[in-house]
């Protein structure tokens, strides 16, 4: 004890000094705001069950709403980050929803159904943000996918511009400019892209692959890398000007989360240029590679990461942006 004293009191200013410090990160963390699991669980205690019943009641009548909720997270986040700027509507039609790569677009009823029951539990308090990640999740889980955590807390945007949306992915984009415009947005090639494993494309993005693709001889055909087979299936389902036809992005298995997306990627049975090309780049290749050695387990474990990743870019925390009242409008209006 008297030996342990005399350190007992020069350690005192140190842990003092700690002290202070640790009080000053955590008032840094509070004034610049964090998202964080639960984020709701004292100031709307219900929140995730009143957005997974919304998301429940629509899959009930149309369950192909699901993977529109998961697409729907996709588009608001890699375009000015996870602030709901894509569920803004414009007389003008200047919102960032009328950009073209937006087109197809749904699920944003589905926010507004969750929305409408939050304002009446504790007005003001959930974003429309939130709402958007905690859907797509929900929208992971009841297609059979992984159930995670989301951490919430994000507040809505105050700007949507019409030309925001052009750092969107194309499906014609080369391997090289998908991995640029995800790098751009701080996702890697373990990018949720994958999450085709469920749903449909319109034709429309599908039709240059099978009619106008520019052949290494010169002239234009089918692309030589879909299975000859396949091309007739698919010709037969997009006949030439259909462009409103749906068709499954993952063969045979549209309506399940699982890891058949990346089987057919490999057997040349994907359906829009962007999927395929996921099996033209040595990293991405690999990537699906050990994807299918390692069985689903990792894959999974990868598309949660990654989900959880592109829900945070660009989050507005603390006092930024806004808790729209209706999550089409910016409450200023
Ligand atoms: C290379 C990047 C990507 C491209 C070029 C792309 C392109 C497309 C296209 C063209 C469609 C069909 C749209 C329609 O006709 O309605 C689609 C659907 C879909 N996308 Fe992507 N996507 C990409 C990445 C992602 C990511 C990262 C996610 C999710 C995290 C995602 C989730 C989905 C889902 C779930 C559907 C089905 C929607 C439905 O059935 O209504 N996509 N995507």
């Amino acid at each position: 004890m008297a030996i342990l004293a005399p350190m007992a009191a020069a350690a005192a200013p140190l842990t003092m000094a700690f002290l202070l410090l640790l009080l000053m990160g955590v008032i840094c963390s509070v004034s610049h705001g964090q998202i964080e699991v639960g984020f709701y669980s004292d100031s709307c205690p219900d929140a995730e069950d009143i957005v997974t019943g919304a998301v429940q009641d629509a899959a009930a009548s149309d369950p192909t709403i699901l993977p529109a909720l998961l697409r729907l997270q996709f588009h608001d986040c890699f375009v000015r980050g996870c602030d709901a700027s894509v569920l803004i509507r414009s007389a003008r039609n200047d919102a960032e929803v009328n950009n073209n790569k937006h087109q197809g677009l749904r699920g944003q009823a589905v926010v507004d159904a969750a929305k409408a029951e939050l304002e009446d539990q504790c007005p003001g308090v959930v974003s429309c943000a939130d709402i958007i990640a905690l859907a797509a999740r929900d929208a992971v889980a009841m297609t059979g996918g992984p159930s995670f955590d989301v951490p919430t807390g994000r507040r809505d945007g105050l700007e949507s511009n019409l030309r925001d949306a052009d750092v969107l992915p194309d499906v014609i984009d080369s391997i090289d400019v998908l991995r640029s415009r995800f790098a751009a947005s701080g996702l890697d090639d373990r990018d949720p892209r994958p999450a085709h494993t469920i749903g449909t494309t319109a034709c429309f993005f599908v039709k240059d692959r099978l009619y106008n693709y520019r052949l290494p001889s010169g002239g234009v055909g089918s692309d030589p890398s879909i299975t000859p087979a396949f091309v007739t299936e698919l010709k037969a389902r997009c006949a030439p000007g259909d462009f409103n036809t749906r068709v499954a992005l993952d063969r045979g298995s549209e309506r399940d989360f699982d890891d058949s997306i990346l089987r057919n990627i490999r057997q040349g049975l994907a359906v829009i240029a962007s999927d395929a090309a996921l099996d033209r780049s040595n990293a991405t290749r690999a990537l699906v590679t050990a994807y299918l050695g390692a069985g689903s387990s990792r894959f999974s474990q990868d598309f949660v990461d990654s989900m959880v990743k592109m829900g945070s870019i660009g989050a507005l925390t603390g006092d930024d942006g806004e808790i729209r009242d209706v999550c089409s409008e910016f409450n200023s209006n």
